[in-house]
């Protein structure tokens, strides 16, 4: 049969005016398909239905018992759909190539078209595969349903329109939802015991006999075996008077075969003694309002690409529920009702029910813990457990701010995630700035034609004294930051007198009508009225030995942004560097006020700065201020401890470290160091076993930490990012020797 599966999503009347009767075309009849309306799609019997997408389905049993709770108040038949299929990176891909720069030197633009390549591997990777969770009900409940499933604290995405179609030919055809053509033709052939689908080879089949006892994530199992497949469980909660009488009887039943066999002298068989005590628990549960029991059917349909895969994937599936004496039962000359049990139809066309309670129904969720996968921005890594590409932008306004911290021991990769993230970025248009205090990213930026500052070396200074007065909020903040600025300068804690000298010195300067150019021009106003002697603390920046490090005409620093511009600290006096590194982070800080856009910049060995108090207070305003500018800051440190530590006698810090953190949204944290991860695990809240994870995981492994949620992460680059990254001079002439995948 071969035919259009041409359902396109029909407007409602009043949009498109009178409809057009249309006979409904061959492919969704066989599909049990009539139309599409914007809200959901339409069975060929005229039941109206609606989909909804859900997410934030993770093993943990407060989570679990609110599932239940859901499922228990739900009063009307369900479907549960769970579809995994290879991930469908084409528009990320797309959307990458838009996005990059032109003009970018030729090995940025080979480490870019690299990284699009590994996209395109990822999506026919064994294993990695793309999971979506949908609910299905009759319209006239999708209310409710929205209600009882959004009180569970899942996430709700109904679905409409064109990713409403797209999921529906997807759903029949196979794949993940993706841009197809709409007039497209598909072939159908269905056999005795598979189906072919162009070219996909499908096989439903249904679970003829339930395992007894279902654990937690019992489907869980089922899905990281790694095979695409359509999963569908449909329920129709039984009324409780109903459930309660059925159960009674069995009850009654159990009881009299009890008193029998004490009459002979015998007692009832353990397995009965099971069943007797298990009716009973449930009808007591039942009749409280704890469970209650549905008619249940479960279905799935497999995909491959040739038969002996097919033949593999059922074998696995199979062996899966035989290990817990279930049995998945294969469904000749009945392909065609398997395949539409596993479609979004709210249609059980197989019609093997099983009675189950609330419990046992919750516990066959969750399939997976979530995936972070937006479909846009960059790359970041691959989620070692859901076995899925980890794709965010942190700058698309949906987290709380755009802040990274790194956290691991030396040599577990930080810099090279850091200067991954940088590159990606970079290929995209995301700005970045880098302090650097090792003077290790010197090399990427000048093989990605970006500019290498070193403060402190004539000519080379910067201005963060230039401020935008028009702002009052702004300019309040920018002062604080310069009077923090300046005692970290100093490198001494000011006195209470002087530090009120100084703000009042600050705020007088930028309050007097004329322009305020720069770090000397503000010396020279301070020398004239300083009755607490500051002037002299400063003099060593004006005229003495530091006089490189602030200009008053720096300011054009700026003027022609680099995409990564990298200040190399490492000439400067370790004492010095925080001072510098904080000077670098104001001047960007106002090229980002002056102009926000997505722009990144990255605190390498963010400790030397948070050990001053004022250096703390400094670097924990910027994270907290840095979203308002569309600035994303990453700050990176080895000395988890100290950064961490409660212990207020043990850093200077006190509880800044946290507070730092706090205003990440996104926290890595790759291998740690035996000592650390107890302070680590606390402050995170770890579980034993990832806590152990994180000290023997491999270089470049590591957890991700967003949005509530923990994500196994493998940092993964290609050859040609490798190569730029960890490109030291002298080494790039050999490229041959750098090939070979990455550890
Ligand atoms: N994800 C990765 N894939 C491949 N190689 C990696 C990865 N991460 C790190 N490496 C290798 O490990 C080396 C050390 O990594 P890196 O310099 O990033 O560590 P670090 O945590 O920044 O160390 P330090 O604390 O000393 O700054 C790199 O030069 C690189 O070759
Ligand atoms: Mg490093």
């Amino acid at each position: 049969m071969r035919n259009r599966l041409n359902v396109s999503v029909r407007k409602a009347k009043s949009e498109a005016g009178p409809p057009t009767p249309k006979p409904p075309p061959e492919l969704p009849l066989c599909f049990m398909l009539s139309h599409l309306e914007p809200e959901g799609p339409v069975r060929l019997d005229g039941l109206k239905l609606s989909i909804i997408e859900l997410a934030g389905l993770e093993l943990d049993e407060a989570k679990l018992g609110a599932f239940a709770g859901a499922l228990n108040a739900c009063d009307f038949p369900l479907q549960l759909l769970v579809r995994q299929h290879p991930p469908d990176l084409n528009r990320l891909r797309r959307d990458l190539t838009e996005a990059q720069p032109k003009h970018l030197p030729e090995r940025t633009r080979d480490a870019a078209d690299s990284a699009r390549r590994l996209l395109a591997e990822l999506e026919s990777r064994p294993g990695i595969l793309d999971r979506r969770f949908y609910a299905i009900s009759e319209r006239e409940h999708a209310a409710e349903l929205r209600g009882v499933l959004g009180r569970s604290g899942l996430t709700l995405q109904p679905l409409r329109d064109e990713p409403l179609r797209r999921l529906v030919i997807a759903a029949a055809l196979g794949g993940t939802p993706t841009e197809r053509d709409p007039d497209e033709a598909a072939e159908v052939t269905i056999k005795r015991a598979e189906f072919e689908l162009d070219q996909d080879l499908q096989r439903s089949l249904h679970l003829v006999k339930w395992p007894r006892s279902l654990v937690p994530g019992f489907l869980q199992q089922l899905m990281s075996t790694g095979a695409p497949m359509d999963l569908s469980l449909h329920l129709g909660p039984i009324p409780a008077a109903q459930a309660a009488r059925q159960l009674e009887w069995q009850k009654v039943r159990f009881e009299s075969a009890r008193s029998l066999s004490l009459r002979r002298g015998k007692t009832l068989s353990p397995e009965a003694e099971i069943a007797l005590e298990d009716v009973s628990r449930l009808r007591n549960d039942i009749q409280r309002g704890r469970e209650r029991l549905f008619h249940a059917s479960l279905a799935i349909t497999l995909h491959a690409q040739d038969p002996e895969a097919l033949d593999e994937l059922t074998q696995r599936a199979s062996a899966h529920f035989a290990a817990s004496l279930g049995q998945l039962g294969p469904l000749p000359f009945r392909q065609r009702e398997g395949k539409l049990s596993t479609m979004p139809l709210a249609l059980n066309a197989v019609a093997a029910w099983r009675t189950l309670d609330t419990s046992s129904v919750a516990r066959c969720f969750p399939f997976s813990p979530p995936d972070l996968d937006t479909r846009s921005g960059a790359l970041v890594g691959i989620d070692l457990r859901a076995r899925a590409p980890i794709v965010y932008d942190p700058w698309d306004g949906t987290h709380l701010n755009a802040n990274t911290a790194v956290l691991a021991r030396s040599g577990s990769g930080k810099s090279f995630a850091t200067k991954l993230g940088v590159l990606r970025g970079v290929s995209r248009g995301v700005v970045a700035y880098v302090i650097d205090p090792e003077g290790e990213y010197a090399d990427l930026a000048r093989a990605s034609g970006g500019r290498v500052f070193s403060p402190g070396v004539p000519g080379q200074g910067m201005n963060p004294f230039v401020i935008d007065r028009a702002d009052p909020e702004e300019l309040l903040q920018r002062i604080g930051s310069l009077r923090r600025l300046i005692e970290v300068m100093v490198g001494e804690r000011l006195s209470a007198e002087r530090r009120a000298a100084l703000d009042h010195a600050l705020a007088s300067y930028y309050a007097s009508p004329r322009e305020p150019s720069g770090f000397r021009d503000f010396y020279r106003f301070l020398e004239s009225d300083d009755p607490e002697a500051l002037a002299k603390l400063l003099r060593p920046f004006e005229s003495g030995s530091l006089k490189h490090l602030l200009s008053d005409d720096g300011d054009d620093l700026l003027k022609h942004e680099a995409l990564i511009t990298v200040f190399d600290l490492h000439l400067l006096e370790p004492e010095l560097r925080p001072a510098a590194a904080m000077v670098c982070t104001e001047t960007v800080w106002a090229a980002a006020a002056r102009d926000p856009r997505p722009r990144l910049l990255v605190v390498d060995e963010v400790w030397s700065i948070m050990q001053h108090p004022e250096g703390a207070a400094f670097m924990v305003s910027m994270a907290k201020r840095a979203r308002k500018h569309r600035l994303g800051l990453q700050f990176i440190t080895q000395d988890v401890q100290d950064l961490l530590s409660e212990d207020t006698s043990r850093t200077i810090t006190g509880h800044s470290g946290r507070a730092l953190l706090q205003n990440a949204a996104f926290k890595l944290l790759l291998q740690q160091d035996a000592a650390a991860i107890a302070t680590v695990g606390d402050a995170f809240d770890l579980p034993g076993d990832l806590q152990r994870w994180l000290l023997s995981c491999p270089r470049g492994d590591g957890l991700l930490l967003a949005q509530g949620q923990r994500f196994p992460i493998r940092i993964e680059a290609t050859p040609e990012e490798t190569d730029l990254i960890d490109w030291r001079p002298g080494q790039q002439t050999q490229p041959d020797q750098q090939k070979g995948t990455p550890s």
